[in-house]
This record gives structure tokens, C-alpha cells and sequence, in this order.
């Protein structure tokens, strides 16, 4: 294998130009592809910035000719070479460095490679799994290296806001006390404290309130987070928050600035405009218009509410669900009156998996009403349902009736799988939006008590405080999510800063005074040493990255990222340890080991 000895590199394999004809430059890179075209050798040389051709021909150097027989795929290269104009029937427009090619003087192998088991290009079609184990490959294509580039240039800029803005990044722990973010903690045992054990932070959100206590004012913090919890596209056992927490502010403070900060993004990173203020929808009102907490807004097909003008009708199924308190709502899938009935058969599974009994529907054709329940309804009550969904000739009608979470939970879902299914979503706008007035707790039906809606460091709406000791399930929260593209991307309130309203927030969700002191008590103890109103938001940085980058799975921006089971396949974490590790940390576990 040659060195690199007396060979300095000059140049990125794609910032050659043709402004550099007739240069002698010095390229290191790996070969993307090696072809032999009668006597001369062909190499597409690629480093981080791209892809450069490189020819080896025997009349400029005989011996780098012959060395460059020999090589294969991913070998690592370093080549000193002239730049020269391609000829005009040899341009390749579609090669950023397509002018120009590199005739190779001197040719040094630092390195050969093994075939890759899969090609090191874009929009290759391989198992995951695979990509993951030899993620050291996976991370060579280009796309892989843009994503992880733009997450770099994100976080860069979010810095340069922050820093701008008098804000301070500040890091808290790792090894730490649970704070509740709803999720179960990872755990790492204390070797010096027997029986005693760290939380990893599920967020910095304790530590970031007492910085407000500590006179910090402005804080932002790029940190890691730990939650076990079951993972999905969109979400990872380890993954990275933006942080942020103010003081002496109120919601609008809050919500100006994380709308300044997230176009300044958009705009230093992607060129992107994006208009502000963003729209804002109450909870209840995303709930009844889309079924969700987290609407993706870049498409209509709402949720119609037709219990009014349904009630009294002579459909069974509708009446009861009324009577009994429920509601019957539609959605309209406009122009796809025509659905194959396999499809319409298909979708009543479909909404079965999110709890609805059944699914009714009407199809609008040029011969009338088209529907197994249209019998059972009057002229006055089909009129009504006509014009409160707007349903014109060639529309679709899709009912669900039952309580209104259910309702909200499969029309919701109906109405973003048929959104897709008709192609409905511009995948290039970026429809943001705040979603705001949570309710402060929901009720746990299994442990059958209130639980915060989203943590109980969130203050309570002024005008619902009186209804804390009495009727905590009407009570309004200070809590605001920001959804992009029906994805939540953050999520933050207004704080609790006072000790009486915390204790009684504790209350609320059953924790006795002496649990909230063993677990809090610090915090409440804080709280009573001047501490400032406050509040604040994080970020999901691997979602808002995935995103911009218009990606459908959070690990395409992660570069280490985990499987579905919480593994990493490369480097086999976890795994079991040395008996000595686990005596060493007063642990017995109840695995047996594997013989
Ligand atoms: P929350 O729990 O809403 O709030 O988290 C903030 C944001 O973090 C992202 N997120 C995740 N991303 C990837 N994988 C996960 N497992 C995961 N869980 C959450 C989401 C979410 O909106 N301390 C509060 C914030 C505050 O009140 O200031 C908190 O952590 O995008
Ligand atoms: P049934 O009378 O149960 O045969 O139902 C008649 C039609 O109403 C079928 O198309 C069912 O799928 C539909 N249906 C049944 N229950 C519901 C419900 N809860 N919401 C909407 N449609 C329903």
C-alpha cells in the first residue's frame, strides 16, 4: 500500500472548474466506479464534497496506468493529475464537474476495501438492517451526507439565534434524578452508592427551570435526551432536543421567538421563506376539525360534524350512538365517488384498528345517492348532510359514529390515509402551526387517577386555578405544541413558579405530600427563594431535521442511530457484561445466561 509521503492534497474532487484548466492538482477520494474503455481507465473519484473523473491513460503515465488496473470499488486513492476540458461530446451535464476531467499523473493506493454489500449511491433499495451495520458505508452516500451536513448547519445557526438573542447554552447532567416526560427512565446503576440509581434525563426540564431560579434568564441548551419507550419512525431511545426557557415572559414572548428562530432557520440553511405568524388552533379545535392533536394542515378534507342534522333519523346504529351521548361525524373525499368497493370493504378494517365499530359511507354519482343507509334517512336529513359536507357529483361521504375520541382517532386517521392515497399532500409545503389550550390533565383510565397532559411544571390557565382542589378535568394548561406537516416539532408551556400551585399540581395527579417532597422536594424548596416567571419549549432537532430534509424516518438525519428494538446492530449494544461488572455494581439479574 503507498503513503501519502510528500503528497499534500490541493483540492475537493467537485470544486474543480473549468477555470482550473491545465492545473495540476492533487485529489484524495474513493472510486464510486472504475471503467476500462480500450487502453484508457476511467475513475469517478469521490470525497464529501463529490464526484470528479479521473483518466488513466498509458501515454501520460505508464506506471499510474498499470497501478489503476488493479483497482476496485471503494478503494482510497490519492492522484496527482492535470485538469483538462472535456471534449463537447464527452460533457456530462448531469455531473457538476462534467466540463472537466483529471488525466492522472501519479497514482498512490492508500487503501483497499472489501466489495460493500450494497452500492454506495442514492435511493438504493436495501434492508435497513443492513444499512445500519455497516452504517460506516451507509453514511458514504451522498444523501446520508447531506442529511447529517444540514443537521450540522441547523444546529450551527440555531447557535448564532440563540447567541444573538442573549441567550446562554448552558449543559445540565446526564447522570441524574427522573424528571416525568411520561416515558419510562434508562437507569444506570451507582457502583458507589449500592442499591442507588442515576435517571438519564428524559429532558433537561428541572434543570432548566432551576437556571431560571439561578438568574440565568435566557437559556438554550443542543442536548441529548433518553426515553424508553416503544420507538417509531419518528422517534428514537436516544435523540436530541433543543431546549429553551426564558424568563419573565408570557406566551407570546415565547411563541414570537420560536417563530423568529425557526424561519431564521429555514431561510440561513434552505433559503426557505416562511411566513410569519404562524396559524394557531386551540386543542379543541384540532381535535374537531382533524381528529388530531398534531393536524397536518397542507390539505382540507375536515371533519364534519353531523350529529345535528342526523339526529332523528331511522339508522339504528346512528340513533343509539346519539342518544348514548356520541357523535356522528364525515369527511369528504372529494371526487372519489368511484372507489373500488374491495377499497371501501378494506377501509371499514381500517378505521377498526382505531377503535370504530363500523364505517358508513355515500357515494355522489350522476344517478343519485349511492349508499346502503341512504334508506334510512329523509329527504330534509340527506339535504342537510349534503350541504354541510359541500358533497357535489363524484364525492365520497365516509361516516364514523361513536364517542368522540373514537371518532377523532379513526376519522383522523381516515382522513390522512385517503389523503395519501389521493395524493393530496404537496410534499414540498410547509404547513406549520401552534396548537394551544391543552387541557392540563387527562385521566388514566388504568391507574385510574389524572395525569399532566404535558408536565406537571406547566402552568394551569389564571382563570381555571380556582378549579384545581375540585375539578382538575376542566382545567386549561398553558401548553403549546408546534406541529410542522402534522408532525409535533415542539412542545413547551408556561411554568409553574410558585410552591402552593405546584404542590396542589401534584395533588392533582396523586402524588402524596410525602412523594412529591422525595421526589421534587428540591424544586419546591427553590421556589421559595425568589424565583422569576418563566417559560419555555424544546425542540425534537432529529424531527424538525428529517423534515427539512424530507425524510420519512428520524434515523436518516442520526447518524448512530437505533432499530425498532432499541438496539445498535453495528456495534452490538446492548449486550451482556462481565459477571464482575454486575457483582462490582450490586446487580443480580434474572436473565440467565446464555450457556
Ligand atoms: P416533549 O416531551 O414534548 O417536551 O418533547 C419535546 C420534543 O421532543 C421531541 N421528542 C422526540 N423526538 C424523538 N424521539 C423521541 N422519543 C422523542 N420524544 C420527544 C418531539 C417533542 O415535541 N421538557 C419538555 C419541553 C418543555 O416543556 O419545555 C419536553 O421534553 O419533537
Ligand atoms: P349494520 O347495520 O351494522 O350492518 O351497519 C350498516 C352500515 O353502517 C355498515 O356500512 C357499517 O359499516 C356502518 N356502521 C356500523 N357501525 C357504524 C359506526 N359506529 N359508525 C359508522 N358507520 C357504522
Amino acid at each position: 500500500m503507498d503513503t501519502m509521503m510528500g503528497l499534500k492534497r490541493t483540492d475537493s474532487c467537485s470544486n474543480i472548474t473549468k477555470e482550473h484548466d491545465g492545473k495540476e492538482i492533487v485529489l484524495c477520494g474513493w472510486v464510486s466506479r472504475r471503467r476500462d474503455h480500450g487502453g484508457l481507465i476511467f475513475v469517478d473519484l469521490r470525497d464529501r464534497s463529490g464526484l470528479v473523473q479521473v483518466v488513466f491513460s498509458p501515454e501520460v503515465n505508464m506506471e499510474a496506468f498499470r497501478k489503476a488496473e488493479h483497482i476496485r470499488t471503494e478503494f482510497v486513492l490519492a492522484v496527482r493529475g492535470t485538469v483538462s476540458l472535456r471534449k463537447a461530446e464527452t460533457i456530462n451535464p448531469n455531473m457538476k464537474t462534467g466540463e472537466i476531467e483529471v488525466f492522472g499523473v501519479e497514482l498512490r493506493i492508500l487503501n483497499s476495501a472489501n466489495t460493500p454489500p450494497f452500492y454506495i449511491q442514492d435511493n438504493i433499495d436495501v434492508d435497513e438492517i443492513v444499512r445500519l451495520k455497516y452504517r460506516y458505508l451507509d453514511l458514504r452516500r451522498p444523501e446520508m451526507q447531506r442529511n447529517l451536513l444540514l443537521r450540522h448547519q441547523v444546529t450551527k445557526a440555531m447557535r448564532d439565534f440563540f447567541d444573538g438573542e442573549g441567550f446562554v447554552e448552558i449543559e445540565t447532567p446526564m447522570l441524574t434524578k427522573s424528571t416525568p416526560e411520561g416515558a419510562r427512565d434508562y437507569l444506570v446503576p451507582s457502583r458507589v452508592n449500592p442499591g442507588k440509581f442515576y435517571a438519564l434525563p428524559q429532558s433537561p426540564q428541572i434543570f432548566k427551570q432551576i437556571l431560571m431560579i439561578s438568574g440565568m434568564e435566557r437559556y438554550f441548551q443542543i442536548v441529548r435526551c433518553f426515553r424508553d419507550e416503544d420507538l417509531r419512525a419518528d422517534r428514537q431511545p436516544e435523540f436530541t432536543q433543543l431546549d429553551v426557557e426564558m424568563s419573565f415572559i408570557d406566551r407570546e414572548d415565547i411563541l414570537a421567538m420560536m417563530e423568529t428562530m425557526i424561519s431564521y432557520l429555514f431561510k440561513k440553511t434552505m433559503n426557505t421563506e416562511i411566513s410569519l405568524p404562524m396559524q394557531r388552533l386551540s386543542y379543541r379545535e384540532a381535535m374537531d376539525r382533524y381528529g388530531s392533536d398534531k393536524p397536518d394542515t397542507r390539505f382540507g378534507m375536515e371533519l364534519i360534524d353531523l350529529s345535528a342534522v342526523c339526529k332523528g333519523s331511522d339508522f339504528k346504529v346512528f340513533e343509539t350512538v346519539l342518544t348514548g351521548g356520541g357523535q356522528v361525524k364525515a369527511i369528504n373525499v372529494k371526487g372519489y365517488a368511484a372507489i373500488p368497493r374491495r377499497e371501501l370493504d378494506g377501509l371499514v378494517n381500517y378505521v377498526a384498528t382505531y377503535g370504530a365499530k363500523g364505517l358508513a359511507w355515500m357515494c355522489y354519482t350522476a344517478e343519485g345517492i349511492k349508499s346502503p343507509i341512504a334508506k334510512f334517512f329523509s329527504a330534509d336529513i340527506l339535504d342537510g348532510i349534503t350541504n354541510a359536507t359541500n358533497a357535489e357529483e363524484g364525492d365520497l361521504l365516509l361516516f364514523v359514529a361513536d364517542k368522540p375520541a373514537v371518532v377523532a382517532a379513526a376519522l383522523g386517521q381516515l382522513r390522512l390515509e385517503m389523503a395519501r392515497r389521493r395524493d393530496l399532500i404537496d410534499p414540498d409545503k410547509l404547513a406549520f402551526l401552534w396548537v394551544m389550550d391543552f387541557p392540563m390533565f387527562e385521566y388514566d383510565e388504568e391507574a385510574k387517577r389524572y395525569v399532566a397532559m404535558h408536565h406537571p411544571f406547566t402552568s394551569p390557565q389564571d382563570e381555571d386555578m380556582e378549579y384545581l382542589e375540585t375539578d382538575p378535568g376542566r382545567i386549561k394548561a398553558k401548553a403549546y405544541d408546534m406541529i410542522l406537516n402534522g408532525t409535533e416539532i415542539g412542545g413547551g408551556s408556561i411554568r409553574i413558579y410558585t410552591r402552593d400551585i405546584q404542590e396542589k399540581v401534584f395533588k392533582a395527579i396523586g402524588l402524596t405530600s410525602e412523594e412529591a417532597n422525595a421526589k421534587f422536594g428540591f424544586l419546591l424548596e427553590a421556589f421559595e427563594y425568589g424565583t422569576p416567571p418563566h417559560g419555555g419549549i424544546a425542540f425534537g432537532l432529529d424531527r424538525l431535521i428529517m423534515l427539512m430534509a424530507k425524510r420519512s424516518s428520524i434515523r436518516d438525519v442520526i447518524a448512530f442511530p437505533k432499530t425498532q428494538s432499541a438496539a445498535d446492530v453495528m456495534s452490538q449494544a446492548p449486550s451482556e457484561v462481565a459477571p464482575r461488572q454486575l457483582k462490582e455494581l450490586h446487580i443480580k439479574t434474572s436473565v440467565l445466561a446464555k450457556s
